[in-house]
């Protein structure tokens, strides 16, 4: 490797030297010596984050000490251990913060200008020294601060499709971080630059192993691996969770039933996780796939949902422990159209959960598919606090070889308006609990990480691991600010560098919409691995497993008709989305082919029919991605070889697979829109 190569290793959290002279002076002003309070694991993991990040980047020694000092500038601690000290803030500030927010002042102080991060408990002030790490690492002004920031989402959490043999479910980055044939005893160094980099984005939960679970996850054998797991991430604030098997107490337990009214059952849950706390005592809980693609459920002894979620959260309540039940069911028995199964089996059993039971809801109604409307659910349990689940991992979106960038997606989910109590009821107020009671909240998100040595196998995956934390932490920052920051961080401060790849980064979704799936198309990727086009795919002996099913294209038109006179998806939204979905004139077109059966010579608002618009938009894709291979090219010399070159050949791929993509569909598509005529001009079908 060359010498000025990087791997990718350091993720955003790459400290080097600061090269802007004017600003390095200033800092190294600012930032002569630092102190953290307190003795406790945190304080000892903020030292050290300390330690490795303020030489690097002021290229000076930074003395740090556990006391103030004379020279103090830099002075971290809880409300707790600064009034030990005789300083403090107001209550009222404390109060503003709540448990996990923090604040960084600029403030005088005997003689001296310090920059105090603090906040109630230790996991905020970690956060908060990392967000302090960021301004320096963006280069922003340090002279006069005055930043508080609180999370409104309380769990924050990444989920990992890991199988114990070390696979991964839908993983793109090589085999699975934990190395549990050797754990307990020995722990990989990279677990605890795992942890770092996850508290640097403010999240403060993971879920171990595959929502397709085995049941030797909960052996002791394996809850031992996994408190030593737990007892690494403990200092970065991260709880550790599972997803048990639902039929464990039979197969794992000997039980004759799994059966969750019988007391046998409840009595095996309960013992268990006694054991997982005496060995975790700050288990986050378990994250339950139920009754669903095969998965053992309640349902399989003719009980429901509420039953087996509330059967766990008995058991996990005494601890604090709570359960995330997922929602994503569709038993083709419930309803012709997938989409509409989760909604029907849930919205009837709202208020008939324990209060530590979260219902966690994928963003869309069918699969994390490229783009789809968000799932009804939010906004129709108003007495159960929903999580929401995002798919970080880019099943159906190129895998590891697509530069995507999610933020923007996500953003589009959490700002939907859901009008479920009227105009501004986002899905972000439903998830983040300020729509309901607030109680508890929780989002998660599916891991895109592995083995590799770049965690993530595309370095611009990274991003959106990155973008998870940061808008789980604050749904409200732009897509465009949270690029920005990674850019910067990940890259380099150069405005010719962080201006060119945010361009290309920010258009990135839209673009593998059109090259995939324009207009409300959806899940017609190639079968079982997701990757590439396969529309016409018709041979999976369950209707909604075939592509076909999902488009529906006929010499009339394309489209799966969601409206009132198809399956009536549409009216599961509140008034007036309903309404607007409902209407082929008024839905949104990006979305018009999932809800309406459309004609080929349907005229949109461009004034071009379907058919050219849907070819505009193949072309508008692959053009994008040939236009990122352009500017990407133009970066030679501004960024590492190693990482250009990785980056280079992957846009290569992904510039064929797009073209793909287009040309499958379109020849796929056209063979029955060309059954009518192909014109430009007046709609024959308008009167
Ligand atoms: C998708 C994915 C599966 C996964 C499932 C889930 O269907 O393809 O691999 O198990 O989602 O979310 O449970």
């Amino acid at each position: 490797m060359d010498a000025t190569s990087e791997d990718g290793y350091e993720l955003w959290l790459r400290y080097r030297k600061l090269d802007d002279p004017t600003l390095l002076g200033q800092y190294r002003n600012a930032i002569h010596c630092a102190t953290v309070l307190g003795k406790s694991p945190i304080a000892d993991a903020i030292r050290r984050e300390l330690a490795r990040a303020l030489p690097a980047i002021l290229d000076q020694a930074v003395p740090l000490s556990d006391r103030t000092r004379a020279c103090n500038s830099l002075v971290v601690g809880t409300a707790g251990e600064l009034d030990a000290i005789g300083v403090s803030l107001s209550q009222a500030d404390y109060r503003r913060l709540g448990e996990d927010g923090f604040t960084i002042r600029s403030l005088p102080f005997t003689g001296n200008h310090w920059i105090l991060i603090t906040g109630i408990s230790g996991p905020a002030i970690l956060v908060g020294i990392f967000h302090f790490l960021r301004l320096l690492q963006t280069h922003r002004d340090i002279h006069a601060l005055d930043v508080s920031v609180c999370p409104r989402i309380r769990h924050r959490i990444l989920c990992h499709w890991d199988n114990i043999d070390g696979s991964i479910e839908r993983g793109y980055a090589g085999g699975s971080l934990w190395n549990w044939e050797e754990l307990p005893g020995i722990a990989g160094t990279w677990l605890v630059d795992y942890a770092r980099a996850c508290a640097s984005i403010g999240l403060n939960g993971t879920v171990l192993n595959n929502v397709n679970a085995q049941p030797e996850s909960l052996s002791t054998e394996y809850l031992r691996k996994t408190a030593a797991l737990a007892d690494l991430f403990r200092p970065y604030c991260i709880r550790v969770y599972l997803s048990p098997l639902f039929s464990a107490p039979v197969q794992l337990g000997g039980l004759g039933t799994s059966d969750p009214r019988r007391p046998e059952v409840s009595e095996w849950w309960k013992r268990k996780v006694e054991e997982i706390y005496r060995l975790i005592p700050d288990f986050g809980g378990f994250v339950v796939k139920a009754n669903s693609e095969g998965q053992p459920g309640p349902q399989d002894y003719g009980a429901n949902h509420d039953d087996g979620a509330n059967l766990l959260a008995a058991a996990l309540e005494p601890y604090g422990g709570m359960v995330l039940w997922r929602a994503f069911v569709y038993d083709a028995a419930t309803d012709a159209d997938r989409a509409k199964c989760a909604y029907e089996e849930f919205v009837p059993l709202d208020g008939k959960f324990q209060p530590n039971v979260l219902l966690q809801v994928k963003n869309g109604p069918a699969d994390f598919q490229p783009r789809e409307p968000f799932h009804p659910l939010f906004g129709a349990m108003a007495k159960t606090p929903l999580a929401l689940e995002l798919q970080i991992t880019q099943e159906y979106l190129g895998q590891s070889i697509h530069l995507v960038y999610l933020a923007s997606m996500w953003k589009e989910v959490l700002d939907s308006d859901t009008y479920a109590k009227g105009p501004g009821t986002t899905v972000a107020r439903i998830v983040d609990g300020s729509a309901g009671d607030g109680a508890t909240s929780a989002i998660v998100g599916v891991a895109n990480t592995g083995s590799d040595r770049n965690w993530c196998g595309h370095h611009f995956a990274q991003a959106n691991w990155y973008a998870f934390g940061r808008l789980a932490w604050d749904a409200g920052i732009s897509a465009e600010a949270i690029a920005d920051e990674w850019i910067r961080m990940t890259w380099s401060n150069d405005p010719v560098v962080v201006d060119v790849i945010k361009l290309m980064m920010l258009g990135s979704w839209e673009a593998c919409i059109d090259y995939m799936t324009p207009l409300g198309l959806h899940h017609i990727m190639q079968e079982g691995h997701h990757y590439g086009p396969d529309p016409g795919f018709d041979g999976a002996p369950r209707a909604d497993w075939n592509n076909v099913y999902y488009h529906r294209a006929d010499a009339e038109g394309v489209g799966f008709d969601r409206s009132s006179s198809g399956s009536n998806a549409a009216s599961q939204y509140h008034s007036p989305l309903r309404e607007q979905f409902d209407d082929m004139a008024a839905c949104p077109e990006r979305l018009l082919l999932w809800f309406h059966h459309v004609g080929w010579h349907h005229r949109l608002r461009s004034g071009s029919v379907l058919w050219e618009e849907l070819q505009r938009h193949y072309d508008a894709g692959v053009a994008y991605v040939q236009e990122m291979v352009r500017t990407w090219q133009s970066l030679q010399g501004k960024i590492d070889p190693e990482r250009h070159r990785h980056v280079s050949e992957r846009l290569e791929q992904q510039l064929e697979n797009a073209q793909l993509w287009r040309q499958v569909c379109i020849s796929y598509f056209g063979r029955f829109a060309s059954s009518k005529p192909r014109i430009r001009g007046p709609d024959p079908c308008l009167p």
